[in-house]
């Protein structure tokens, strides 16, 4: 998707300083006591941190913050363009359990001690169809070593994506690396058990509901870490 570039676009996000974290690796492993202290909640206060990866507009995150009180929501975003609406959104319901980090994916383990976080979303990632760019899909086995490392042992990776080939590359690196698969589809919204599902499969990301608009099928997947051993 093209996006314009917005005039005096990095001076804009520094305006939400309230969901906007500019230094995330000075959380690292204190996101509990960061999200405690920001809702005046007291420091033992051990709720779930989930991770969505590449937020674009916001629409997934703000969401599922908003549904589920009881958990405390981060969000990575590289594009300033899309972060500040994602930014706009949290701003509009005074998100109290959600921040948003604008970084590189590839830094994760920077931000995060070992198995900090309780899950992670990858909706709509970028496909890289060229196999030369394979190692760039956030689910080529690099990243998957990266997610790995940052997550609880037996929490879970929740994939969804309109593309095919990444889906199908994105199963693959997860077997080989791995996890444990379920609730695999090639069609979420046709699927019978979908009212089964997470919450997270109800829940439309922008792409997602252009692409289900256009009727193209929706694929989705929960992987699993397998406790080591
Ligand atoms: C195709 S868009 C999907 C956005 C959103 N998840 C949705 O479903 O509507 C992928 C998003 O991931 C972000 N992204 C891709 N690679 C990234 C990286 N390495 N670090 C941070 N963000 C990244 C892009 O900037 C873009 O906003």
């Amino acid at each position: 998707m093209r996006l314009r570039r917005i005039p005096g676009v990095r001076e804009k996000l520094l305006q939400f300083p309230q969901w906007l974290t500019l230094e995330p690796a000075q959380y690292k492993g204190r996101w509990r006591e960061y999200f405690a202290e920001k809702a005046g909640l007291p420091a033992t206060e051990e709720k779930e941190l989930h991770l969505e990866l590449g937020v674009g507009k916001g629409n997934f995150i703000n969401t599922m913050a908003q549904t589920c009180p009881d958990k405390y929501w981060l969000g990575v975003e590289l594009r300033e363009e899309v972060l500040l609406q994602a930014l706009t959104k949290a701003e509009a319901w005074q998100a109290p359990n959600l921040t948003l980090i604008w970084a590189n994916i590839e830094r994760l383990g920077e931000f995060f001690a070992p198995g900090e976080v309780n899950r992670i979303y990858l909706n709509f990632s970028d496909p890289w169809p060229k196999v030369r760019h394979s190692k760039r899909r956030l689910t080529y086995r690099k990243f998957l070593e990266i997610y790995r490392q940052i997550l609880q042992e037996g929490s879970e990776i929740h994939l969804k994506t309109d593309n095919r080939g990444l889906f199908e590359f994105s199963l693959e690196e997860f077997q080989e690396c791995g996890f444990q698969l379920r609730e695999v589809t090639f069609d979420l919204h046709q699927e019978k058990e979908k009212e089964q599902f997470d919450l997270s499969a109800q829940v439309m990301t922008e792409y997602e509901k252009r692409f289900v608009g256009l009727n193209q099928p929706i694929q989705r997947a929960v992987a699993q870490v397998l406790p080591k051993g």
